[in-house]
């Protein structure tokens, strides 16, 4: 009895029938870049994975009848993964789900990738980092930028940086950052766009969101105004070169940028600069650290006149060298800045899309906080305009795919054996997009979290197969201790999930609900009509050329309020 339970709710995807049904063709809601046929150009360049390149590997038996890893290998077209290079990398992976099912293989140049679209296995490969999984190619890729930070680090140093950077992410901290930072720079984004709701010119809404992002981030990591909204510095210009770069190279599936390119070249100077700036900053906060004597002498502890993260960092005293705080910081400044950019972007245009939705989320916003600041006491209660942002990340999932390479031989929940050195791409795009695992997969609905329950994530988010009598029976063997919750779920993994989960995923909620709270209390948005949003690939999903909105002042509550007593 529990067995079937288990097999026919818990994971689906374990079972044989499941893995060989088809999904339907996905239906993007918007225009994207790989519906229109790939540029010559972009044939001419493209050298990964043709036909030839599967059957080569075939016939060396990589793939070939020597393979007994159960897992079919995906016969990728040339016209296909052309969108691999630098183009929108989880679209095809999407295509591949619906003909070859939630696991295949696909070979890419030298390499071959597992690619998984399935939360039983990405649960068990994210739970298992460090065991039997390492970050492997991400490291690679991003090893110019991060240095030794601990988003990348593996091993020990990992473990101990993680557990040093994570405490300064407490409560007070997050509650005293909503109001210094996160209102100041979205009342300051607000202010910059006043121009723009008078004179009705179109605003590229994503280049705002990622000026936002990056002030708030510079603010809350070092106290440092980058003020990116108003001016233009060789930092910010550094800080962008070298982001676009790091991008660039996780989309680029060959080495290739080992070799000296002019792009590298420019890459390689954005990060001195950035090195450097970050290493002043350290100095000065270091020197005043001392001087004051300054230690941490509570659980929560923040320092009033520069409650940043880095204050934190020098206070708490741990043994660790300038070089290794500038990594660590410059890995929480990549990994916090894009992503949370990219939310607010795609939110934006799914409310714009929705006016139900949005006219819904104004309302939730006047009523909550009748024209005033959000404070963080008032965040729980814009409950639905969380769920629209929960909802946006389903649907744009930022990283689209993480990355795992095996330590060691292991079976995956469905018999899919792989080796050492095998790297997986786990697709969070076809896990948040399959029909197989969401009713509805396509449509943006954020009631499908139920507004009274707690936010969702990876473990608490269940299987769309589950029915009542399944639930009540689940339950039972919860209680009964005959399951264990962790064994479940993973079908929503925004911020991966395991012990390589996002630091700042709180940070980042609160960050996109205040940024969002403010813009809506000021103003409405619609979409320039006739414009296409394409989806491109980075770290993040970006737009393939922006995204323009009308901007329309509106009343506040409190104005409202003020002229119907
Ligand atoms: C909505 C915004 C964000 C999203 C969607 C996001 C997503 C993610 C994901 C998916 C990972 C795990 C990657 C993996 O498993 O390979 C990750 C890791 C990480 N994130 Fe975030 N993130 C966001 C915001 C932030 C912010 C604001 C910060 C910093 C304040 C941050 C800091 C980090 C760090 C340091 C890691 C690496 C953790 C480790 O490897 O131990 N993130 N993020």
């Amino acid at each position: 009895m529990s067995s079937a339970l288990s097999v026919s709710v818990l994971s689906p995807i374990t079972h044989p029938r499941l893995h060989r049904r088809r999904c339907p063709a996905p239906s993007l809601s918007i225009k994207n870049s790989s519906n229109g046929k790939p540029t010559p150009s972009s044939k001419a360049t493209s050298w990964v994975s043709p036909d030839w390149l599967t059957s080569l590997t075939k016939s060396l038996g990589t793939l070939g009848p020597k393979d007994d890893s159960n897992i079919p290998a995906a016969n990728a077209k040339l016209d296909d993964v052309s969108d691999l290079l630098g183009g929108a990398l989880f679209l095809p992976l999407f295509k591949w789900m619906n003909e070859y099912g939630p696991i295949y293989r696909l070979a890419a140049g030298p390499r071959n990738f597992v690619v998984v679209s399935d939360p039983a296995i990405a649960k068990h490969v994210l739970r298992n980092y460090g065991t039997k999984y390492s970050k492997g190619l991400v490291a690679e890729v991003s090893e110019f930028l991060f240095g030794s930070g601990f988003a990348i680090a593996e091993g020990s140093l990992w473990t101990v940086r993680r557990r040093a950077v994570v405490p300064s992410l407490h409560k007070k901290y997050l509650s005293i950052i909503v109001e210094r930072v996160f209102c100041r720079c979205a009342e300051q984004m607000v202010e910059r766009l006043m121009p723009s709701l008078v004179n009705g010119s179109a605003v590229n809404m994503e280049e705002k969101f990622s000026q936002l992002t990056l002030d708030v981030i510079g603010l809350a990591l070092f106290n440092y105004e980058f003020d990116s909204l108003t001016t233009n510095s060789p930092v910010i210009d550094a800080v962008y070169n070298a982001l676009k770069e790091a991008e660039l190279r996780s989309t680029d599936l060959l080495p290739y940028w080992k070799a000296v390119i002019p792009r590298q070249i420019k890459a390689e100077k954005a990060v001195s600069i950035i090195r450097e700036t970050v290493e002043e900053l350290i100095a000065k906060c270091r020197e005043i650290v001392e001087a004051e004597g300054e230690r941490i002498n509570e659980e929560e502890y923040v320092n009033d006149a520069d409650p940043s993260i880095l204050r934190f960092l020098l206070a708490s005293r741990e043994e660790v060298s300038s070089t290794q705080l500038r990594d660590d910081l410059l890995s929480m400044l990549v990994a916090g800045h894009e992503t949370t950019g990219s939310v607010l972007t795609w939110t934006t245009y799914l409310l714009s899309k929705d006016p139900p939705s949005l006219r819904k989320a104004h309302e939730e916003v006047d009523r909550v906080l009748q024209g005033r600041l959000p404070t963080y006491e008032d965040i729980k209660n814009l409950k639905f305009l969380t769920r629209c942002i929960n909802e946006s990340m389903r649907l744009y999932p930022h990283p689209p795919v993480l990355l795992r390479r095996a330590q060691v031989d292991d079976v995956l929940p469905g018999n899919y054996k792989v080796y050492p050195g095998q790297d997986i791409m786990i697709s969070v795009y076809n896990i948040h997009r399959s029909a197989e695992v969401w009713e509805r997969a396509d449509d943006f609905f954020p009631e499908r979290f139920d507004l009274d329950s707690p936010v969702p994530n990876e473990a608490n988010t269940d299987y769309r197969h589950a029915h009542e009598l399944q639930l009540f029976l689940l339950e039972a063997l919860i209680v009964l201790q005959l399951i264990h919750l962790p064994m479940l779920y993973f079908r929503y993994i925004p911020f991966s999930g395991g012990p390589r989960k996002c630091v700042g995923d709180q940070f980042a909620l609160l960050e996109a609900i205040v940024s969002l709270a403010v813009l809506l209390q000021h103003m409405s948005f619609e979409l320039i009509p006739d414009q296409t949003i394409g989806m491109t690939t980075g770290a993040t999903i970006h737009t393939t050329n922006g995204l323009y909105m009308k901007l329309s002042q509106r009343q506040s509550a409190s104005t409202s309020a003020a002229a119907n007593p």
